[in-house]
């Protein structure tokens, strides 16, 4: 493995790789890829076999517009309107399998529906024109772990998977994309993430909120969202106003209870986008020996809050389920 920077030889090298059918770990604004060719069902298999990820968890194939996500998925005027609002950019969309459509059946873990996004970051776009085609691309963790926002968390849980990772500095929005299934009636929202409910609704109107939302419970639509998901090794307790002297606490805003053995504060102005981008990487800098118990004080659902209390539930979810990506 090694990590490079990304410049226009590393990034056509990672192509290169990509096209071969090898796996490369790439940056995008929210958290870290691993990505294979979304059309070669031997790269899908090989990310699912480094992630220890179970097969019907299905991964999103990243473009780099409307005008490619048309050739892959059935396009549909909401999701026009979507795609001029937040593409590129962390906003996930569940839509109908194109006709003939390339992308592996493994991909889609044999739904009838494709996942599909345009990354922001410039070296995620880099890297899609380069490779010439689709990138399917989970977050680059071990199944059940928690999502990487730097190059050194991609190399510390899958150095040894991963011929290259592109180093693209810290993610800066820190949670993962919002995932939207737009082949139901009404918009049904699978995922909290980047983009944000209440802009989706400004553009669309009333979307509808799976079951998963409010109590992280298993979905049969989004097999992804599991429980126990983004676990950190360490008990996470949620709501804490107080601490014990033997927790490690993820504070948020100006007023943080004192006692803690270690402090962390995702924004102290009380800012949800400061606070995502920080929320992986502060979790685990306090899941760490010597600390027994990590205390989350509360945060606010509204904007990326919605997001960042659904990873949060699912970092204190034990629900012995090992259902995870
Ligand atoms: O921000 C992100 O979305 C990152 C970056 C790398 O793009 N990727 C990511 O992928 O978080 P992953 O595999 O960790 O999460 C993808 C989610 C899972 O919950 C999966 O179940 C859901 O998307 N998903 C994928 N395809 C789906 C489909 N056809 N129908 C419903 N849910 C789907
Ligand atoms: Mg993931």
């Amino acid at each position: 493995m090694k990590v490079v920077e990304p410049t226009a030889q590393s990034v056509a090298e990672a192509a290169t790789l990509l096209r071969d059918g090898k796996l490369v770990a790439f940056p995008t604004e929210t958290v870290y890829g691993l990505g294979g060719d979304a059309t070669n069902e031997r790269a899908v298999a090989a990310i699912f076999e480094a992630k220890g990820r179970p097969q019907f968890n299905p991964l999103i194939s990243h473009v780099l517009d409307a005008a490619a996500a048309r050739q892959f998925v059935r396009w549909s005027e909401t999701a026009d309107k979507l795609a001029a609002r937040f593409w590129p950019g962390p906003l996930t969309l569940v839509l109908p399998r194109a006709e003939g459509s390339p992308i592996s059946l493994l991909a889609t873990a044999g739904l009838d529906t494709v996942a599909i996004r345009a990354p922001s970051h410039p070296v995620a776009q880099a890297l899609i024109r380069a490779a010439g085609r689709p990138i399917a691309a989970p977050s680059a963790n071990r199944s059940g772990a928690i999502s990487p926002t730097r190059a050194e968390h991609v190399a510390e849980s899958l150095g040894d998977k991963v011929p290259m990772i592109l180093d693209g500095g810290p993610c800066l929005v820190g949670v993962e994309s919002t995932v939207l299934d737009l082949s139901t009636a009404t918009p049904t929202l699978l995922r909290p993430g980047g983009a944000t409910r209440e802009a989706i609704e400004a553009v669309i109107g009333p979307i509808a909120l799976s079951h998963a939302i409010p109590t992280g419970e298993a979905s049969h639509k989004s097999p992804g969202q599991m429980q126990s998901h983004y676990a950190p090794e360490r008990p996470v307790r949620l709501e804490a106003t107080s601490v014990a002297a033997d927790e490690g606490l993820l504070a948020f805003g100006p007023t943080v209870p004192t006692g803690a053995m270690l402090t962390y504060n995702l924004s102290p102005t009380a800012d949800l986008g400061e606070a995502a981008a920080n929320l992986f990487s502060m979790l685990r800098a306090l899941d760490r020996p010597g600390i027994g118990r990590i205390a989350v004080m509360p945060i606010p659902q509204t904007g990326l809050g919605l997001a960042i209390n659904d990873r949060l539930r699912r970092a204190a979810a034990d629900d012995g389920t090992n259902q995870r990506g």
